[in-house]
């Protein structure tokens, strides 16, 4: 990250902690629900299958950055699906930084080749070793592994979304991390019980032990771009939620944190971790500022 951005997005923090301020510093524009895969937990893909024109994502991008929004995503859908006529994602993301966007971050699910050098992280989801992920999301984890090896820039990181299926393999997807030349780190999720996919929950007991593991990893010098000191919070689900921070358009329509936000009784049991980083930095929590800087400057 360069200074210039690092001490705007410090500022804003520090505003947002000492006025207890509620404005969005991260936005998600989704281009598209379409996919070409349907993995096993998964809510959101194909509902309308519909990709969102080129000039309709740049305006919602336009709202996002008027709001003050300086950390950007692209979501899905698979966003490398998005395209209009001759424009592809490379060129939203290349718009975007020259909007003003300070960090520029794409979602992915990494079978499609990897050529996105502008954007600043890549988050493509791995869902375990082969066979877990595979589980999970059909048979595409040599494809994905043979896109990372071929990305044209090392700004990939791992996303890994754990449940019942993929729960014991957290330290494969951390020795990939460490082990692929164009990943700088993995980051993880657990799993969110939309309606459609409870039984897929993982229980207070199993979150424990798997934040366990991911401290030893981190412990070990495993590159993960998630902050220990938010784990409590995450296993017994007491992060305040939703992230006033963080908003997302899909489609011209705006939400608070996620999508998500209108499925009934689901905050309570969210698995993002985002959500628990972000909330308890924005209040101010000093461990979870300490962590903050050391993490995310090491890997953003
Ligand atoms: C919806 S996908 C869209 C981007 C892209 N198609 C992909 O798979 O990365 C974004 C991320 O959300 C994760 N995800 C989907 N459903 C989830 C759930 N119920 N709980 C937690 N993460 C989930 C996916 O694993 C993926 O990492
Ligand atoms: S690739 Fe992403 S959007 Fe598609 S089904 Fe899987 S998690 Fe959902
Ligand atoms: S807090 Fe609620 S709206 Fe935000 S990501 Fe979690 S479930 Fe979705």
């Amino acid at each position: 990250m360069k200074f210039s951005a690092f001490f705007r997005l410090a500022l804003f923090g520090i505003k947002t902690v000492l006025f207890r301020k509620k404005d969005p510093i991260l936005g998600t524009v989704i281009l598209t629900d379409k996919c070409n895969l349907s993995c096993k937990h998964c809510s959101v893909n194909n509902i309308t299958s519909v990709i969102h024109p080129y000039t309709q994502v740049l305006g919602e991008m336009e709202r996002l950055y008027e709001m003050g929004v300086r950390i950007l995503f692209f979501c899905g859908g698979e966003t490398f699906l998005w395209r209009d006529g001759e424009k592809t994602l490379r060129d939203l993301v290349i718009e975007a930084k020259k909007m003003g966007f300070l960090i520029v971050n794409t979602v992915t699910n990494g079978t499609m080749p990897i050529d996105l050098p502008e954007a600043d992280l890549i988050l493509l989801s791995l869902d375990g070793d082969r066979a877990a992920h595979n589980a999970i999301r059909g048979d595409t984890y040599d494809t994905i592994m043979e896109n990372v090896r071929n990305a044209s820039a090392d700004n990939i990181c791992f996303y890994m979304a754990i449940n019942q299926i993929n729960k014991g393999a957290i330290q494969s997807v951390c020795a990939a991390a460490r082990n692929s030349k164009n990943v700088r780190a993995v980051s993880f999720n657990f799993h969110t019980p939309y309606p459609d996919t409870r039984e897929l929950a993982l229980s207070r007991e199993e979150k424990t032990e798997c934040c366990r593991v991911i401290g030893r990893m981190i412990g070990e010098g495993y590159p993960v771009l998630n902050l220990p000191a938010a784990f409590p919070y995450l296993i017994n689900n007491t992060f305040p939620t939703p992230c006033f921070q963080c908003v997302v358009i899909e489609n011209g329509r705006l939400s608070t944190c996620g999508r998500c936000i209108d499925v009934p009784g689901l905050c309570a049991e969210c698995g993002y971790f985002f959500v628990a980083e972000y909330t308890l930095l924005f209040r101010g929590n000093f461990r979870i500022v300490f962590e903050a800087l050391t993490t995310y400057l090491k890997y953003v």
